[in-house]
């Protein structure tokens, strides 16, 4: 069937009112048959005169949830979302919409051009294109400043925030709020209507306050915030405009919207989207999942700390054990003060924050996981310590209880071996801090039961996470890739960049902050601990990545917590600590390298070429199961640029004959870090791409 054929919005006469609903499962997007229904409804209605108001409704959970990002950056189908809303916003006859669930972006657009909101309770409104590239482009950035003002406009279009409906009433997007089944409210809707009790007017008629003052602060935040996105600036441009004539500001909107569509950074943040949700699509999805009603986490430091918050938060009852009495209470005084951290934040009020706290029970003994679903080890990474607990776990635990490790990088299989029930045994990798950060790896044992990791993805969506499959090998996904590129950072200083000029040119291209910053943050004894035990299993062959790292170790420099590492960090104020250049050259001079220079794009090309070097071993060694899981763990657990779209996404966007290229000529300077993985060849020769690879090819 072609899409022109779906029927998916359907006309009921009652009376003197026409009600106009709209069926397209599952959120009511506003496909190309969904554009032509409600414009063939409201001729036919304003033609045969067959009422006097059309009320437009929506089935299912939710109204119109926005435009249908599925069709961006194919040829567009007529009607275009704006001229279908300005025909009807001229309609003889009034449209009053009802809204419930989600209204967003072309939803609410579609609201906004009818004669009258009424909202049902429950419903948020919100305008979150901005969050894929884009700006609203079918009239939101000139309807919302008429109906509500510039400043709400400029909150809405640039946050992206889901408005909660009694706030949108209290704006003046909604006309009314009311209770019940969305067609039972728009029948009672209609019919206000015909009585005058609900006012419908036309929004193209009313006009914008001006509000200099608040474009201004506007432009000056985006430019601080979004300096590296093109939508929020285009978006702000378009509100600006909104103070003029309807159709002067709509064809700015326009214009702006469709040199947005054309980005690659829109298309970077639709994978992402899409991305976030495909990574739920796993062999064991039609498992049952296991009841988690309990959960227990064995250590009290930042990580268990964090993962027992986070399932707090969720609702979920925690155990927390300790060895040792004060070692318990530190971990328990942590407990709360993040929760009451989320008091502060406004994420939680008073009340809740209580309950919590009443939910957490503490104890210095395993035997106190009898009871749970669920035990989560998060002690320090040692093998022979997490046996022992997984020994202990399988005599405590209760039948059908899974027992879960956080290791970073350890092999699953072998803790899961000390136990009777393998199947019983998962990897939960959560990310620090555990209770704030969006990415859980679910690693996969070779003997873990299909329930057991259907179990780990419902876990994740209950503590609001996005879940990550991933096979076991030496950090799984994230850290194994991590562990390979950041070598390419300490090379580059070696060879002549400073600490500094990496970190901001990967700052301009997008990261949150610089590998060096990062491990200031993190502890830089933390890749000294994991340099040292790995110093037994280099290569002969491979050259060096942590001399400069390892003499800042030994001076006790670990980063921020000592006030120092590659940067010195003083009341706030943040500079390079000269005596790492010091470091530097006689590292330099000691391996005999001459300095040269890296342009701040070699730097970007030769890190990024790393990342998806072993991004694609990854991806060809099965560890992840698509190219879009790599993507998702570094959108989510990396601070990878979103709109670059992750960095499989990124390597799409250079190509893989490129790559290999690139690769051939860096292997000119070290033939054993710089190798062609074999998916990467392979996919150069037949011009394929990691989207192909996501999509079955
Ligand atoms: N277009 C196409 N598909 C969409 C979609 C959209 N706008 N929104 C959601 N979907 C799909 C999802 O991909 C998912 O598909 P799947 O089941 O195959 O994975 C399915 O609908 C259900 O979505 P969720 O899993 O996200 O369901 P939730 O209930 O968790 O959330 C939601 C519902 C809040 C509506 C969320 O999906 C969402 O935020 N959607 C995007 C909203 C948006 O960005 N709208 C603006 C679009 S741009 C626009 O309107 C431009 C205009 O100004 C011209």
């Amino acid at each position: 069937m072609q899409d022109q054929d779906i029927k998916s919005v359907k006309t009921e006469i009652v009376g003197d009112i026409a009600l106009v609903c709209v069926d397209n499962p599952p959120v009511n997007a506003l496909s190309v048959h969904v554009r032509r229904g409600i414009q063939d409804a409201v001729a036919e209605i304003n033609t045969a005169q067959s009422a006097k108001v059309i009320v437009l409704y929506a089935a299912g959970r939710t109204f119109i949830a926005g435009a249908d990002i599925t069709e961006f950056g194919k040829p567009p189908m007529a009607p275009a979302l704006p001229d279908l809303l300005n025909e009807m916003e001229q309609s003889a006859i009034p449209v009053v919409c009802v809204l419930h669930g989600t209204a967003l972006g072309g939803g609410l657009e579609v609201a906004l051009a009818s004669h009258a909101r009424v909202g049902i309770k429950g419903l948020r409104i919100g305008l979150p294109e901005v969050l894929i590239g884009l700006l609203p482009g079918a009239g939101g950035t000139q309807r919302v400043p008429r109906l509500a003002g510039i400043p709400v406009a400029l909150d809405m279009a640039l946050s992206g925030r889901q408005v909660p409906a009694q706030e949108a009433l209290e704006m003046g997007l909604l006309d009314a709020l009311e209770e019940g089944d969305p067609r039972d409210v728009a029948l009672k809707a209609g019919q206000e209507a015909l009585d005058g009790k609900l006012v419908t007017r036309r929004t193209d008629m009313i006009e914008t306050k001006p509000d200099d003052a608040a474009l201004d602060a506007a432009r000056q935040m985006a430019a601080r915030k979004f300096s590296n996105l093109v939508s929020p600036q285009r978006c702000i441009e378009a509100i600006a405009a909104s103070t003029g004539p309807i159709a002067d500001g709509l064809k700015i909107e326009r214009k702006a919207f469709m040199d947005c569509l054309d980005t690659p950074q829109r298309a970077g943040l639709i994978h992402a989207f899409f991305g976030e949700r495909a990574v739920a699509n796993i062999p064991e999805k039609k498992a049952p999942p296991r009841e988690i009603n309990a959960i227990g986490v064995i250590g009290g430091g930042t990580m268990g700390s964090g993962i027992a918050t986070s399932a707090l938060m969720a609702g979920l009852p925690v155990t927390l054990v300790e060895v040792k009495e004060e070692a318990l209470e530190r971990g328990i005084a942590t407990i709360t003060k993040n929760l009451d951290g989320g008091v502060k934040r406004g994420k939680l009020s008073q009340k809740q924050r209580d309950a919590m706290v009443a939910n957490l029970k503490g104890a210095t003994d395993l035997a106190a996981f009898s009871d749970v679903d669920l035990v989560i080890e998060a002690v320090f990474e040692q093998m022979d310590v997490k046996k022992e607990i997984f020994t202990t776990l399988d005599s405590v635990c209760k039948q059908g209880a899974i027992l879960a490790s956080n290791t970073s990088y350890l092999d699953i299989n072998e803790i899961a071996a000390v136990t009777s029930r393998p199947a019983d045994v998962i990897g939960l990798h959560f990310f620090s801090p555990a209770h704030i950060m969006k990415l859980l790896e679910i690693v996969v044992g070779d003997k873990t039961a299909p329930e057991v990791v259907a179990t780990g993805f419902a876990l994740a969506k209950r503590l609001k996470k996005i879940g990550v499959r991933a096979g076991v090998c030496d950090g799984f996904i994230g850290n194994r890739i991590l562990a390979h590129y950041s070598k390419t950072a300490s090379y580059l200083v070696l060879d002549g960049a400073t600490p500094q000029q990496v970190d901001d040119a990967l700052e301009a291209f997008g990261f949150a902050m610089g590998p060096h910053k990062v491990g200031d943050l993190a502890g830089l004894d933390i890749g000294w601990m994991t340099r040292k035990r790995k110093a037994a299993d280099r290569s002969p062959e491979e050259r060096y990545a942590g001399a400069v790292a390892d003499r800042i170790c030994e001076n006790g420099w670990f980063g921020r917590k000592a006030g120092r590492g590659y940067y010195i960090y003083d009341e706030g104020d943040m500079h390079p600590n000269p005596a790492v250049a010091e470091i530097i050259a006689k590292e330099r001079e000691e391996a005999g390298i001459t300095s040269r220079t890296f342009t701040d794009e070699e730097v970007v090309d030769r890190y990024m070429t790393a990342m998806i070097v072993e991004a694609a071993r990854v991806v060809e060694d099965g560890i992840a199961l698509r190219p879009v899981d790599v993507d998702v763990v570094f959108l989510s657990g990396y601070g990878f640029p979103r709109f670059r779209g992750g960095p499989l996404h990124y390597a799409d966007t250079i190509g893989a004959a490129e790559l290999v290229r690139r690769i051939e000529d860096y292997a000119k300077e070290d033939a054993y870090y710089w190798q062609v993985p074999t998916l990467l060849r392979d996919m150069a020769a037949s011009g394929k791409s990691f989207d192909d690879i996501n999509k079955g090819g």
